[in-house]
């Protein structure tokens, strides 16, 4: 791909799969191995300041990516984790990228890397010089004539978020060798080549992810705003308490409370409808151009998805099963974190299709 940097000379056989989150950076180092790629360790640290952001609504709309304090945070968990490799395959945050799937006639692909970046102008709301255009060609249908077209997405990153990228990561001393879109990281390790199609949900701090995946490719990619602070702050204000409490409050009870509890969920309900209503839209796309093929299945992730009684709430609205991610499926580790992974799957899915995207 075009903007990513490619990897030259001598494979590493060891990366650092890093996800830098509104709430928390996460990092797992992944190493070549016979049969899976092997989990050598992992962290993951708290963004300063996230909770205290969320009380002021225009900081958390137009949150920067705020380079300095990255650099260190990074530089922090990368010390804490003793990692052996310092070469990086890092993720880009879908708020950062515009993405848009292309119908396009039949054409080689030498044409459509030619047209590409004519086509890229009508979506893409900056002046085609100051963004990096790259494309994925996803599948083909048959329009209402039965005419062939290719479906292509098309993917453009403004230089000025890769060049951050860029600069965080070499001023934190570690070396940048690729960037993607987290939505292929998580295709990667949630759903794999054969299966599909599905849907997948990354609820994170500050945004929710939807996707529909089919045979290892996006078909779809929506994003909304409502997500898993969005519940926090629902819970603060509809309590009148600060967010650390709020956020305490969340964690513990999500919806399964009873009696006194009860009002929690009739203050998060809103929230998870909205984000409810994001899946429907991202299946109804998909659906629309591949009525053949129903999506069958829901898989979450994100921090989000640790919510209690997430997952009977959704499969009761959207009426089709739900699961939770597990990524630690594409790799060996080591057998003392059994015990964590169903906790660690949700927030780590990211950082493993990261990892292993070189070793598999
Ligand atoms: N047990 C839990 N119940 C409910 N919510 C939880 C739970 N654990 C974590 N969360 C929420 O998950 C969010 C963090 O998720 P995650 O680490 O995926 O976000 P992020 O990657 O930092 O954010 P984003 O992807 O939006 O930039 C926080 O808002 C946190 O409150
Ligand atoms: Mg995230």
């Amino acid at each position: 791909m075009s903007f990513l940097q490619s990897i030259f000379g001598l494979k590493p056989a060891s990366f650092l799969g890093v996800d830098i989150g509104t709430s928390s950076i996460k990092i797992v180092e992944v190493s070549k191995a016979l049969q899976k790629p092997q989990l050598k360790t992992y962290g993951i640290l708290e963004t300063y300041g996230h909770l205290e952001r969320l009380n002021n609504a225009i900081q958390t709309s137009s949150l920067k990516i705020l380079e300095n304090e990255t650099a260190e945070l990074l530089k922090t968990l990368v010390a804490e984790m003793k990692v052996k490799t310092k070469d990086v395959v890092a993720s880009l945050p879908q708020f950062l990228v515009f993405t848009t799937l292309l119908e396009l006639p039949q054409m080689t692909s030498d044409d459509i890397g030619k047209s590409i970046s004519f086509q890229a102008r009508q979506y893409i709301p900056l002046p085609i010089s100051e963004v990096s255009i790259d494309w994925l060609k996803v599948g083909e249908r048959e329009d209402e004539n039965g005419v062939k077209k290719q479906l292509v997405f098309l993917i453009g990153v403004p230089n000025e978020n890769i060049k951050k990228y860029k600069a965080i990561f070499k001023s934190a001393g570690l070396t940048l060798r690729a960037l993607e879109l987290e939505t292929l990281s998580l295709s990667r390790s949630l759903v794999g080549d054969g299966n599909g199609p599905v849907a997948m949900v990354d609820i994170g701090a500050r945004s929710t992810i939807v996707s529909v995946i089919h045979k290892g490719l996006p078909q779809h990619i929506g994003q909304s705003d409502f997500a898993a602070s969005s519940l926090t702050q629902a819970i603060a204000n509809g309590l009148n308490i600060n967010v650390r409490r709020a956020e305490t409050l969340k964690k513990q009870r999500g919806l399964l409370g009873r009696g006194g509890d009860y009002e929690l969920s009739t203050l998060v309900l809103p929230f998870l409808d909205a984000i409810i209503e994001e899946i429907r839209r991202g299946i109804k796309a998909f659906q629309e151009k591949n009525p053949e093929t129903p999506v069958g299945s829901v898989i979450l992730s994100g921090g989000g998805a640790n919510l209690l009684g997430i997952e009977k709430y959704f499969s009761d609205q959207l009426g089709i099963p739900i699961t939770k991610g597990n990524p630690f499926f594409r790799v060996g580790y080591p057998p003392e974190i059994e015990p964590l992974v169903s906790e660690l799957s949700s927030t780590f899915s990211v950082a493993i299709g990261l990892g292993i995207r070189e070793l598999v």
